[in-house]
């Protein structure tokens, strides 16, 4: 159990572990965003293994320590503006009739890793996207078995993570529409398994289409509303200014509004930037997804985007599902190729050649590129060289690693302000900075820590 600054309520008293309760489930050579709470990025590799992402190859994000609940005394309460308010075990959940379905799951923030100018904010790459098989019963089945009152405009989602420091709850909604949408799900399956507890077991909630800050994981209470909450995971995180922004500007949360629709996208994850590869027939492979309207093409340049040609799309194809790609390709000499890919949909939707900017790095969807270098002697990728070890300062030890690992700082690109915002932020968030401590900490960080372009 963790024992840092928790707030207990009444819905964090789960009993500890009973014979019942979910156990973690192993990870395959995950890249480590945070290790607690615990943020786990895909490699590259895990593009290519299956159709559905194995589950553990599935990216997790925790904003919070995973609750311990005890299947047996679990219940989800539905309330708020409905007739006939619902407390319901997880067998009588499962009466409802049972649906599964296939979709795309990906972290608001994937990619924010390669945005530049860099922003605050776990550094994920591109692995923060999984695709998985999904079963449960409708969202709407359960709202309708609560009966609706007139006027509901929003569905709001309470999970029973325990929040780190004084972070708030995680409590997210979505509009009501979306809500009863028929592909939205309470699952509690996931690839055929039980869900894990990494994944949200017993129940989290499938918003085919939509970013992952709206799939809330281990749903304790769903509440019908009249009125947008406005808690801090709608007012103020997972906002979108909704346009381009200019490169690191602050913009007030008001003027925002809440992440929903994910953005298509095209992935190659068989080669790497940079890479040798012989003057021989290679194959490009990766997979490309959307938002409500499926992928319907994937284009291929080797000339730097002047000409496109069709990729091969695999035959698994579901509404909500990501596409496998591949291309047959030749290098017809030695020489350094700007490798792209792109992607459409069915709407016309198509992918920005240059990625326009927003405060928190939501939503990375530019056109990918990669160098490769055909050469007659090709030498395999090199393992990036280990950072030298550094002195920490005592003070950063104390006042920085008490809530979370380090992971999470050191991966950070930040400048001076940012570093001193972020460091007004943990303070708001519980940290123990004394005016003396600050100095002392803005200054080893943004030394430590400072901008640099991505690698
Ligand atoms: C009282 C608990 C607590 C302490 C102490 C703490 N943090 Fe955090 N930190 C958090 C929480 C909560 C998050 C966000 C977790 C999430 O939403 O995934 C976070 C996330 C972060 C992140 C990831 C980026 C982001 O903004 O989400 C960085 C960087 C970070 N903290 C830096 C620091 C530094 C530097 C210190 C020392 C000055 C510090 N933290 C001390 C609670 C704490």
């Amino acid at each position: 159990m963790q024992t840092i600054e928790m707030r207990f309520s009444r819905r964090h008293l789960f009993h500890l572990a009973a014979a019942t309760t979910i156990t973690a489930a192993p990870k395959r050579g995950m890249i480590i965003r945070s290790s607690r709470a615990e943020d786990l990025e895909m490699p590259l590799e895990g593009f290519l293994e299956n159709y559905l992402t194995p589950i553990d190859r599935f990216f997790v994000r925790s904003h919070h320590f995973l609750p311990s609940i005890d299947m047996a005394a679990y219940r989800l309460t539905v309330n708020g503006k409905v007739t006939t308010p619902l407390t319901l075990s997880l067998d009588e959940l499962k009466k409802l009739p049972r649906v599964e379905l296939i979709s795309v799951l990906e972290c608001a923030g994937n990619g924010r890793g390669l945005y530049e100018p860099s922003m605050p904010g776990l550094q994920w790459t591109y692995g923060s996207v999984g695709n998985a098989k999904w079963a449960g019963v409708r969202l709407a089945d359960v709202l309708k078995k609560a009966g609706l009152q007139p006027g509901a405009i929003e569905v709001l989602f309470d999970g029973a993570d325990v929040p780190v420091g004084k972070q708030p709850e995680f409590q997210r909604g979505i509009p009501f529409n979306k809500a009863m949408d028929p592909n939205t799900l309470l699952a509690y399956e996931m690839n055929g398994e039980p869900l894990t507890k990494e994944h949200g077991a017993p129940i989290r909630v499938i918003v085919p289409g939509w970013a992952g800050d709206c799939w809330v994981k281990w749903v304790t209470r769903i509440e019908v509303r009249d009125t947008e909450f406005d808690g801090f995971f709608m007012k103020t995180g997972y906002r979108h200014p909704g346009k381009p922004v200019a490169p690191l500007s602050g913009v007030d949360p008001a003027q925002m509004k809440p992440v929903t629709t994910l953005a298509i996208k095209s992935l190659i994850a068989s080669h790497v930037d940079g890479q040798d590869i012989a003057i021989a027939p290679t194959k490009l492979r990766g997979v490309a997804w959307s938002h409500e309207s499926p992928v319907s093409i994937v284009e291929v340049s080797t000339d730097g985007g002047r000409t496109w040609r069709q990729a091969r799309l695999g035959k698994d194809a579901a509404r909500f599902g990501w596409r496998q790609w591949e291309y047959d390709w030749t290098p017809p000499q030695a020489a350094f190729y700007n490798v792209m890919v792109r992607a459409k949909n069915v709407a016309g939707d198509n992918q920005p050649m240059a990625q326009e900017w927003n405060p928190s790095g939501y939503g990375h969807n530019v056109v990918q590129q990669l160098h490769l270098n055909a050469t007659a002697t090709p030498k395999p990728p090199s393992a990036p060289a280990a950072e030298p070890t550094q002195e920490v300062p005592a003070v950063f030890k104390q006042t920085c690693l008490g809530c979370h690992g380090v992971e999470g700082i050191e991966q950070q690109r930040l400048n001076r302000t940012q570093w001193e915002r972020e460091v007004e932020k943990m303070q708001r968030w519980g940290a123990r900075v004394t005016p003396d401590n600050k100095d002392l900490l803005v200054d080893y960080l943004s030394k430590r820590y400072p901008y640099r372009p991505r690698k």
